[in-house]
């Protein structure tokens, strides 16, 4: 698996640092609020798991799987495979995902939880992909910025693989390319 990775693109020892860095700011920011901690399905773990670890708050955690990309190209198709166990009216929430890049699924999943009658909501993410941006949607919490390369690694797949990197990194492009 290590033979398919070009570079490293954000270090083990770089995500501990965001993981300690967004974890405080969380804590400051939520401060007498008992936020609920929404992570997007496959991606957000490990990063939802470890950023809770950095969280000194009482709160709650579920998960919604939402799915928009087929192979490396999105394909702007926002689809709910598993929903919510919670009642999201009235909650502070923070949404959890491992990368925003055309925004599309970020930006489907704030409306759902607003037209469900969330009282905030923000987003939290690893990694931001600017120069992917379709949808008008920015993060409020960001770990890393990465260039329009195709990563993986801590969350990030390439056909279900590579989730289980424990950093980032960038594939080579016969990976990809085959
Ligand atoms: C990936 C990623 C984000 C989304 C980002 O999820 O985890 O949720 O795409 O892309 P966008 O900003 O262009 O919408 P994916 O649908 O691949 O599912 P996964 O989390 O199971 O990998």
């Amino acid at each position: 698996m290590m033979n398919d990775i070009k570079k490293v693109s954000v270090s083990k020892e770089k995500i501990e640092e965001i993981l300690t860095r967004l974890g405080k700011e969380i804590t400051k920011d939520y401060q007498g609020r008992e936020p609920l901690f929404i992570g997007l399905l496959k991606g957000c773990n490990p990063f939802m798991v470890d950023l809770l670890k950095h969280i000194d708050l009482y709160c709650s955690l579920d998960y919604m799987d939402v799915s928009s990309y087929a192979g490396i190209k999105s394909t702007g198709n926002v689809r709910i495979n598993h929903d919510l166990n919670t009642n999201v009216e009235g909650k502070d929430i923070i949404v959890v995902d491992d990368i925003l890049d055309t925004g599309r699924t970020l930006s489907a999943v704030v409306s759902l939880l607003k037209a469900r009658g969330a009282k905030t909501v923000k987003l939290c993410v690893l990694l931001n992909k600017p120069e992917g941006r379709v949808a008008a949607i920015e993060a409020d919490y960001v770990g890393d910025l990465v260039p329009n390369e195709f990563v993986v690694g801590y969350g990030l797949d390439y056909n279900e693989k590579y989730r289980n990197l424990p950093f980032i990194g960038v594939l080579k492009e016969e990976v990809y390319s085959k």
